[in-house]
């Protein structure tokens, strides 16, 4: 059967991550962090054409090598947003997405990938799209008080700055720009928790999906 694929698009810091993952286990789905791809590339600083030899799952083990704190680091988010307009590391980028979804390995009824273009450019005929998003100040603050701690010189205001220009750099782009059409189903963070979240996208993959799915297990 034809592994079902799960889509969660959106800005950063809009919860997707979260939501992604936790729908993954739920669901005993194989999860992909897209934008740790474009992140690790934008690390790597590297001639892109290096990266033809490798699987989604060598570049993602790459990251498991790499510095968490490094790849996650908003400077290594926006490098990340401006290689990403590059057609050539969207094209190697695209391949290994799509690569993962054909073969999410052994034991996985699906995939579940979080990202800006996955429901779009990436797998435009998924099972499910969810568009996750949340107002600019809820998110610039959910980033402030995640990196304060790390680093107390930075200000909310560099953080509400740098988030508006990756906002505008990810949508505006001219191959595969974020945006959110019909054809997602639009989940708004701003005012629920994480728990709330996940269990109302679990709620619009319920429905989409047309449960029961074979390898749900309970929480
Ligand atoms: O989700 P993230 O913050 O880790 O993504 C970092 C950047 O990578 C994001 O600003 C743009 C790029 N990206 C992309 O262009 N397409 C994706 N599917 C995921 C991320």
């Amino acid at each position: 059967m034809k592994p079902k694929v799960i889509t969660i698009d959106g800005p950063a810091c809009s919860g997707k991550g979260t939501i992604a993952r936790r729908l993954a286990d739920r669901l005993e789905f194989a999860y992909l962090d897209t934008g740790m791809l474009y992140r690790i590339v934008a690390y790597a600083d590297t001639d892109p054409g290096n990266f033809a030899v490798f699987s989604a799952r060598d570049v993602l083990s790459i990251a498991d090598s790499a510095p968490e704190g490094i790849l996650r680091s908003d400077a290594v988010g926006r490098k990340a947003s401006e290689i990403a307009v590059l057609p050539q590391v969207r094209e190697i980028i695209t391949k290994l997405q799509r690569d993962f979804i054909a073969h999410p390995g052994d034991g996985y009824a699906g995939s579940v990938l979080d990202g800006r273009d996955t429901g779009t450019a990436v797998a435009p005929d998924a099972d499910c799209k969810i568009f996750v998003t949340a107002d600019l100040e809820v998110r610039a603050k959910r980033r402030f008080d995640f990196l304060k701690e790390t680093n107390p010189n930075l200000t909310f205001e560099e953080i509400l700055q740098s988030l508006t220009l990756r906002d505008e750099q990810d949508q505006s782009r001219a191959i595969a720009p974020m945006i959110c059409d019909d054809n997602y189903v639009i989940l708004d963070t701003s005012l629920d928790s994480p728990e709330e979240s996940v269990a109302k996208a679990f709620e619009i993959v319920r429905r989409k999906l047309d449960r029961p799915l074979e390898n749900e297990c309970s929480d």
